[in-house]
């Protein structure tokens, strides 16, 4: 059903996850409401007038602790925490401009959903880090994109503030440097326990943006980054930065030829080998999953007989290095 897949890619789970919020919220209500019957009968004497009214300030208090307990039990903890603090965020004002990432698959039609889905207002750059660990292609157009008018007709600016590799002698590293743009290399083992969430922190990174990044990002930088997350520490124009989310850039249509080992010429190769007529890129959000977060955008390119990895891989590259930044400018604009 079109509605709970929206709600899927909305939230970046998968099917069996998306099952046990929906028992957490159906449990959590029922037991607020219990509680909250429980609590009132033992002041009030009769359901009358009264207890009506303060019934449903009640369960509002009481509801986000009975989720929060019962996502204990059904192993939520993490996706409500995530969730009543956003929730927090839009009611009470803090972080309020942003809202939870929206889906959609298709370029051109859906440029004003994403600007209203994702409408950031804020006179202060974005910082976006971009996680690269080759050549490095994408993240030169993203920077390139970024340094010119890529965002002239909005009040928000766009800046490229930190290169994140894994690899010491990867090309992207040379184009930090030409660009004079700040790197951090890291290392696997603290990658995955802190996600460098620190690092990101302190360099105020609101967005980031994986651009042929080959590790899985693990759960507390997904958790750190989901929309609406406050960056600690970071005052933007006295008012509190938050994360913007974490997007991905997958060689093929999502969600075929994606998942762990799908990466650089092995996608191609599977693609011609499976005799597609049509291959593409994705654009999409990232979850603890390999290549399973919300979609953002497509593009195609035929395939055609005479094609090999190499030819397909350069007409995969021109469409990437064509839609990447425009989107990304879409979501942050
Ligand atoms: C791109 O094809 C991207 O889709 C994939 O890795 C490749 C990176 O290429 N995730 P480059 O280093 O930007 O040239």
């Amino acid at each position: 059903m079109k509605f709970i897949q929206n709600l899927q890619e909305k939230w970046k789970v998968g099917g069996s996850q998306f099952w046990l919020i929906m028992l957490t919220f159906a449990l959590g209500g029922s037991l607020s409401g219990r509680l909250c019957s429980f609590l009132l009968n033992l002041v009030f004497l009769e359901k009358n007038w009264a207890f009506w009214l303060v019934y449903p300030l009640f369960l509002t208090i009481l509801w986000p602790f009975s989720v929060l307990f019962v996502s204990f039990f059904t192993g939520q903890f993490r996706f409500f925490k995530g969730y009543l603090s956003r929730v927090g965020a839009k009611v009470f004002g803090i972080g309020a401009s942003v809202v939870a990432p929206s889906t959609v698959s298709a370029a051109p039609a859906t440029s004003s959903v994403l600007s209203d889905a994702l409408s950031f207002s804020s006179a202060a750059p974005i910082h976006i880090a971009i996680f690269a660990s080759g050549t490095g292609s994408n993240a030169r157009k993203i920077i390139e994109y970024f340094e010119g008018a890529g965002l002239k007709s909005t009040s928000s600016q766009v800046k490229v503030s930190l290169i994140v590799c894994n690899v010491p002698d990867a090309g992207v590293l040379a184009i930090a440097k030409e660009k004079g743009i700040p790197t951090l290399l890291i290392n696997k083992n603290e990658f995955a326990t802190t996600g460098y969430v620190e690092s990101l922190h302190n360099a105020d990174i609101q967005f980031i943006v994986l651009a042929g990044f080959l590790w899985k990002v693990p759960e507390v930088l997904v958790q750190a980054y989901q929309p609406g997350m406050k960056i600690d520490g970071a005052l933007v124009n006295g008012k509190e930065n938050v994360s913007k989310g974490i997007i991905n850039i997958h060689p093929a249509l999502l969600p075929k030829y994606g998942g762990k080992g799908m990466y650089g010429s092995r996608v191609h190769e599977a693609v011609i080998a499976a005799g597609e007529k049509e291959s593409g890129i994705t654009i999409h959000w990232v979850n603890e999953h390999y290549d399973e977060g919300g979609i953002i955008f497509q593009a195609t390119c035929e395939v055609v007989s005479s094609d090999t990895p190499d030819t397909l891989a350069d007409k995969i590259h021109a469409l990437e290095h064509a839609h990447f930044a425009p989107t990304i400018a879409k979501l942050l604009g």
